[in-house]
């Protein structure tokens, strides 16, 4: 991780789950690490739990990925304050296991699946490939995927949620061949997990006996891609707890 020491990075979705302990990791490696959710005042919490000196290099910023102008404001402001963004973890997602396809008024919540899982990664990243691109970065791009996004499973009221990680999958390779196509060494790395015990994780008899990795897990997946040398890429990272079935 050395060579991102004193460089910025943005995390989405760093209040909660894997993208607030990503922000943790980062920080104690030696990034500047932007972290943006809609209730950044919780990553400001975070923040004040940490040493002087890591929680020093955290910021947080209020940002919602289902709003481009949101996204596009957030990164300008980045930009100006921080400097260039190197790495991008773009991790926000949702699941809204409240219907399936066919429930009459679903609309709402496939759409906020959509707009957040598929449409803000998609914006985000454009911003962060921006921001690389004027200062000539060699940065890394990681998509926070799911086992979802590569195999069906038949789980109740998972509607849209499993075609939005489909989504994750074309987009990273998408976006693989236009960064080629752009000339630049900026990487791009998806990582696939299965159940990791975060809220996203509905608490209850569901899941009881369902065996989980935790949100470290996961970080450990995102250090070890960004820790390669520049010219390694690690495409994709499937993880899944030991007995899980899927
Ligand atoms: N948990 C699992 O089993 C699992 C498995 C595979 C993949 N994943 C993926 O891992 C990623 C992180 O999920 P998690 O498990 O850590 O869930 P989580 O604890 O519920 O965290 C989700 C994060 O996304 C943010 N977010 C949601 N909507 C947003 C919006 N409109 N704008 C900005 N931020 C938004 C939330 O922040 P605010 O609400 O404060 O905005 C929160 O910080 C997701 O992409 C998820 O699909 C999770």
């Amino acid at each position: 991780m050395d060579r991102w020491v004193g460089k910025v990075a943005i995390v989405t979705g760093a209040s909660s789950g894997i993208g607030a302990a990503t922000v943790q990791a980062l920080a104690r490696a030696g990034m500047i690490v932007v972290g943006l959710a809609r209730r950044a005042e919780r990553v400001e919490e975070l923040r004040k739990t940490l040493p002087p000196d890591v929680g020093r290099r955290v910021h947080a910023y209020r940002c919602d990925v289902t709003s481009e102008e949101s996204i596009v404001n957030t990164f300008a402001t980045i930009d100006r304050q921080l400097g260039g963004v190197h790495v991008l973890i773009n991790n926000a997602g949702v699941s809204k296991l409240t219907c399936t396809l066919l429930t009459p008024g679903n609309a709402e919540d496939l759409r906020t699946v959509m707009d957040t899982n598929v449409m803000g990664l998609v914006l985000c990243t454009r911003e962060a490939f921006q921001s690389m691109k004027r200062r000539q970065i060699a940065g890394h791009i990681v998509n926070i995927n799911s086992i979802l996004g590569h195999k069906y499973v038949p789980f109740p009221n998972l509607n849209i949620y499993m075609a939005s990680k489909y989504a994750v999958t074309a987009i990273t390779e998408t976006l693989r061949n236009d960064l080629r196509n752009e000339g630049t060494k900026v990487k791009v790395t998806s990582i696939s997990p299965g159940v990791v015990r975060t809220e996203m994780v509905p608490e209850g008899k569901q899941f009881q006996d369902t065996p989980m990795l935790e949100a470290e897990d996961i970080v450990g997946a995102i250090l070890y891609a960004l820790g390669t040398p520049a010219h390694v890429q690690v495409h994709e990272v499937i993880i899944k707890p030991v007995g899980e079935m899927a």
